[in-house]
């Protein structure tokens, strides 16, 4: 289902009053500022996303969420159905765009036909000695200190006003199949996790999260994939290291399975590192879990909320 399907986020933006602070936070958290000549900062990962995270002057707030189209020819057929245009993305990588406001009124930004960016190193994961397996034999593992490697935009979590007419709306247009819809009841859904139907191949768990809350229009988190565990944990120190706000951490989520990390940016947007997540082909289907599963983990601190909750757990 859907108009289009569409294969992955492109990017998030956001506005802040500077833009000093938050480069200086982007490269604490691990992506990396690209110069630019109007006024915006942008900041890529290491894969071959053009830009992942946007931010114009202004007042503090999320701006837009990003979604990749497989094809400019995607594009013309979605704008052919919301009677949008075709512009011009006038960002690194370039390409095309089309915008459209969501049920909350949020800007989505559709884009194709960006110029990938060359692939910048990353520093291969050691080999992990388990008591089952020990391929790292004669080699110390040493790490060097400093900010992860980011590598690409994973997923974003909105909170909606509707989360029915929300489903509808980016399922409809952009093919999204449920993995998990949450319920805050036994048949009361208050949202869910969607991925992307990339048919055969293999996709994240969640590569959009729709959740009902009283907030909304909010922008919940978005989260990034890093190299590896390893990586993560530097991250992890190198953060803490410079005083910046963590949020939740680290710990492994229970639906998605990542091992995740959330911090806060000087504005207090919460941005997600993650590694290790569950990958899912169309045919994986759907489930239903319950809120508990979206705050409790498998190992590490449970949710805030949870934990300051009567009887949560510390
Ligand atoms: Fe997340």
């Amino acid at each position: 289902m859907g108009i289009i399907k569409i294969s992955d986020l492109s990017h998030v933006r956001f506005t802040a009053p500077d833009l000093q602070e938050m480069r200086a936070f982007l490269e604490q958290f691990g992506l990396t500022p690209i110069p630019s000549g109007d006024g915006v900062l942008y900041a890529r990962g290491a894969g071959p996303g053009p830009f992942l995270h946007a931010t114009a002057v202004g007042e503090p707030g999320f701006a837009a969420l990003g979604l990749r189209a497989e094809t400019v020819q995607d594009l013309a057929v979605l704008a052919r159905a919301e009677h949008a245009d075709i512009e011009d993305l006038h960002a690194p990588g370039g390409g095309k765009v089309v915008r459209m406001r969501d049920p909350d009124g949020r800007l989505v930004e559709v884009v194709a036909g960006q110029t990938p960016a060359d692939l910048l190193p990353l520093e291969p994961e050691s080999p992990h000695n388990s008591a089952a397996a020990r391929p790292r034999i004669g080699k110390p593992l040493r790490l060097r200190p400093g900010p992860a490697s980011v590598v690409r935009l994973g997923h974003c979590v909105l909170e909606v006003a509707d989360f029915r007419a929300a489903e509808a709306w980016y399922k409809s247009r952009f093919g999204f199949i449920t993995s998990d819809e949450i319920e805050a009841a036994p048949g009361l859904a208050m949202g869910a996790f969607l991925r992307c139907d990339r048919g055969d191949t293999p996709t994240d768990h969640h590569t959009l999260a729709l959740m009902q809350s009283p907030r909304a229009p909010s922008f919940n988190h978005a989260a990034f994939e890093v190299a590896g565990l390893d990586d993560l944990m530097r991250g992890h120190a190198h953060l803490k290291k410079a005083g910046r706000q963590a949020a939740w951490g680290v710990g492994r989520h229970i639906l998605g399975s990542q091992i995740f990390d959330y911090w806060k940016d000087p504005w207090g947007h919460e941005l997600e590192h993650w590694t290790d997540g569950d990958l899912f082909v169309a045919a994986d289907g759907s489930n239903t879990s319950p809120l508990l599963d979206v705050l409790d983990v498998q190992w590490g601190p449970a949710h805030p909320m949870l934990a300051g909750a009567p009887g949560g757990r510390p």
